[in-house]
């Protein structure tokens, strides 16, 4: 029997660098995926009967609600919810940056959160069962100049995360948080400054930063998804994994 035999996941930011790496690793290991996007085209080579893409954004909440009561009605459970999706900050000096920017970036990487949680949480409870898994970013706490906006999304990603844990523990349901290190996704590139080389930063930033030398690969953040979302992590709830090359120390 496959990791995930039988088992119903929401995957939200799906189709991006990370998501679309985690979908197919839990394809493979027999999950149900319900993939959520802004864009799900980056989704049409994985033709599976066990996969159901959605084209939303996460911030529309009464579109995540219906979805997330669609596939409770469908399936009779929701074992697990990734939150995936995210966006990235151009390195610009605090003064620089406008109230529209920080207000996109917080309701990006941490409203979509609470919606998605929400949608889930009373599903989870009825089941006395669950695991909640948020990508967050070893940025929040090896934080970057320039970055300050989305470092704090980061950071708001983990507490609410932690928040999450304490609360839900007595229903059964898990809540843990990984940090990432630099990824070779398209939105590593979206950190460099206005105007500098993406391919230099990438080189001479980020992938300098990690202690084992490379960048974090889309498989390796999929491999801990895995992991946490199962089973064999079932006495792990309220942690954050850095799966970071070292990147925190
Ligand atoms: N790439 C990195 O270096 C890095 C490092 C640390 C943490 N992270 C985090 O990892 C997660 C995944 O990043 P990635 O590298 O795969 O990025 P990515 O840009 O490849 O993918 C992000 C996906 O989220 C989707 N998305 C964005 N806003 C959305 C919304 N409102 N509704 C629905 N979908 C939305 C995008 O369409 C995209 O497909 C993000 O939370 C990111 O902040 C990335």
């Amino acid at each position: 029997m496959k990791l995930f035999d039988n088992k119903i996941i929401i995957v939200t930011g799906a189709a991006g660098g990370m998501g679309k790496a985690i979908v197919q690793e839990l394809l493979n290991e027999d999950a149900t995926v319900i993939a959520l996007d802004l864009s799900t085209k980056n989704l049409e080579d994985i033709q599976h009967e066990r996969l159901l893409t959605y084209e939303t954004n996460v911030l529309a909440e009464e579109n995540i609600q219906k979805i997330v009561s669609e596939v409770y009605e469908n399936y009779g459970k929701i074992d697990g919810l990734v939150n995936a999706l995210g966006i990235a900050q151009a390195a610009t000096p605090v003064e620089e940056v406008t109230l529209e920017e920080w207000d996109r970036l917080l309701n990006v990487n941490v409203k979509s959160l609470f919606i998605t949680s929400r949608a889930v949480v009373p599903f989870m409870k009825q089941q006395k069962k669950g695991s909640i898994i948020t990508i967050a970013s070893i940025s929040a706490v090896r934080p970057r100049p320039g970055l300050q906006t989305y470092i704090a999304s980061k950071g708001a990603a983990e507490s609410f995360t932690r928040g999450l844990a304490i609360e839900l523990a007595e229903h059964g349901i898990r809540v843990n948080t990984i940090h990432p290190g630099p990824a070779d996704t398209t939105m590593l590139g979206k950190f460099t400054s206005n105007g500098g080389d993406i391919e230099q930063t990438k080189e001479e930033i980020f992938r300098k930063s990690v202690p084992l030398g490379r960048l974090i690969v889309p498989q390796d953040i999929a491999n801990a998804v895995s992991f946490l979302l199962s089973d064999k992590a079932e006495i792990i709830t309220g942690s954050t994994l850095n799966v970071d090359g070292g990147r925190g120390l």
